[in-house]
């Protein structure tokens, strides 16, 4: 088991889109993980005013603009793993597996707060707050 979870780690640090299907359990879990690691910045809406922020941290820039809804997966994965500016490196932390469920929650966040949500299943808007 061991050997498996160092190649499926392999192929998760090798791909440059979501390499596992976008399910609940996979929002779950990175909506968990985002709230441990990304949201005293992000919020949890992902506006990038979070209570750090408010505490006189720089101010990350919000998911919901056009630069950042078109940033590739593999670009948040990378801020995750590398940082980015004054954002510090998360990769000791949070594993690759749960880096992509992370991706996968910014990315619902993006699609909850913008015109296409109505394409997100209900269930998935219903976890994310969104307008039914
Ligand atoms: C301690 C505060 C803090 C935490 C925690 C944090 N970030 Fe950031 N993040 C920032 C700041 C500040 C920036 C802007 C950095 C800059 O432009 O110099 C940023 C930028 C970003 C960007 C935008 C990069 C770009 O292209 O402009 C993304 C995406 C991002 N963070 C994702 C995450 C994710 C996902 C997590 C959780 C794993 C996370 N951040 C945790 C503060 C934080």
């Amino acid at each position: 088991a061991g050997t498996d979870l160092v190649r499926r780690d392999a192929q998760a640090e090798d791909a440059q889109t979501n390499p596992y299907p976008v399910d609940m359990a996979l929002l779950k879990r990175g909506h968990d993980r985002y709230m441990i690691y990304c949201m005293p910045c992000h919020s949890p809406a992902g506006d990038g005013d979070g209570l750090v922020v408010r505490r006189g941290f720089p101010a990350p820039p919000t998911y919901h603009q056009d630069r950042l809804r078109n940033a590739p997966d593999r670009h948040i994965y990378d801020v995750i793993r590398n940082g980015y500016g004054v954002m510090a490196p998360y990769g000791d932390r949070v594993e690759p597996a749960d880096r992509w469920a992370i991706v996968a929650f910014v990315r619902a966040l993006q699609l909850s707060q913008h015109a296409d949500a109505a394409s997100l299943p209900p269930d998935v808007r219903a976890h994310l707050g969104a307008q039914p």
